[in-house]
């Protein structure tokens, strides 16, 4: 029933509206739902906009009055928007920077940059030995000639190791290359390039047509060692690897040398090294061979070996490592797995 004052039931419609526009802010659970509320039941196409619209049609001694009613019903519904507005903007806010909780005291989380290969760390710090005691660093081809890894180094043209099933001989065959089975070609290239007396290390990849297993590589490393001087005799060749093995493989490793043959070197023997720590407990292991260098491989380099005397060694790079701790698998060492490398230390 129209009261005199509410023509046309204007205060119930309002009402109305007003309910269902409070009903539907307070239910709204975030900003977004809030704003879809808001526009349902306060913005255009709302029951409150439309009755203020129909404003229009009501006499104008009773406009006023009608006015107010529906202005007062949306000062309500505007102010429970703003209300929950702050109270859903506060809720969304404290989420948010729970999600970006950051613990100041937690420690930081380092990104692995790799490790450097135990190889080449072995490689360098078995050349600083020798570069502490004034020795140089030399350098040859991994793809060499015959003559300088064999023939100047009196390797006969039959002998066994130039033999296909030990060296990979590179096309055309006529070129005469090799992958150089040993790094004493450096030997040779230092004795025809560097001024006497000559100390020098010569690290680097060699190759032999071996299959690989747990202590064979087909591509492997040696560090070869070469000095000429006056004078020099076997006890200098036996001090120098002593010193070399005690810093390898620390104060009481002893080195044994035994009786054997390389065309370059004459004597010539084979090199043990015996230390506390090796696997499977103290025992001796093969290293590497060394020897006085042969006179015929002074001469073939223009050295007079009435006035010169040189010694040279060569050993595994690899064994070397094995020996140091206890590997027990070479295979590991060229797999590239930086689980392995790491155990070694990040030294970059
Ligand atoms: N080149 C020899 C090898 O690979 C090692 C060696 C080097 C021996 C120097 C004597 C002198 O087995």
């Amino acid at each position: 029933m129209p009261h005199p004052d509410d023509p046309a039931g204007l205060g119930a419609r309002v009402d109305a509206a007003v309910t269902a526009a409070l009903a539907a802010i307070e239910a709204a659970q975030s900003t977004a739902e809030l704003q879809a509320a808001k526009a349902a039941h306060n913005g255009q196409g709302s029951e409150l906009a439309a009755l203020n619209g129909s404003l229009r049609d009501v006499a104008p001694e009773e406009r006023k009055a009608a006015g107010q009613i529906i202005g007062a019903g949306r000062g309500r519904v505007g102010a429970a928007i703003t209300e929950r507005q702050a109270q859903l903007a506060a809720a969304e806010e404290q989420a948010q920077l729970e999600a970006e909780r950051i613990d100041v005291t937690a420690l930081p989380r380092i990104r692995a940059v790799g490790g450097r290969h135990p190889l080449t760390m072995l490689s360098e710090e078995m050349g600083d030995v020798f570069v502490g005691m004034g020795w140089e660093i030399a350098e040859g081809p991994e793809l060499e000639h015959e003559w300088y890894n064999f023939d100047s180094l009196n390797v006969d043209p039959d002998h066994p190791a130039r033999g296909e099933s030990d060296t990979f001989y590179v096309a055309p065959a006529d070129r005469h290359m090799v992958l150089r089975t040993q790094t004493s070609p450096v030997q040779m290239r230092s004795m025809l390039t560097r001024e006497l007396p000559i100390y020098i290390v010569a690290p680097g990849r060699v190759y032999r047509t071996d299959d690989i297993d747990a202590t064979h590589l087909p591509v492997f490393t040696q560090i070869e060692g070469l000095a000429v001087d006056k004078g020099l005799t076997m006890a200098n060749l036996r001090g120098t690897l002593e010193h070399l093995a005690r810093i390898m493989f620390g104060e009481e490793a002893k080195i044994r040398l035994r009786p054997n043959y390389f065309p370059f070197t004459e004597p010539s023997a084979e090199m043990d090294v015996w230390h506390p720590g090796m696997r499977g407990g103290p025992r001796w292991v093969e290293w590497g061979g060394c020897g006085m260098v042969n006179p015929n491989v002074l001469r073939a380099a223009g050295i007079d070996p009435e006035v010169y005397s040189g010694f040279a060694f060569g050993m595994g790079i690899e064994r070397t490592l094995q020996f140091r701790y206890q590997l027990d698998d070479m295979r590991d060492m060229i797999e590239g797995d930086v689980r392995f490398t790491e155990q070694f230390g990040m030294v970059i």
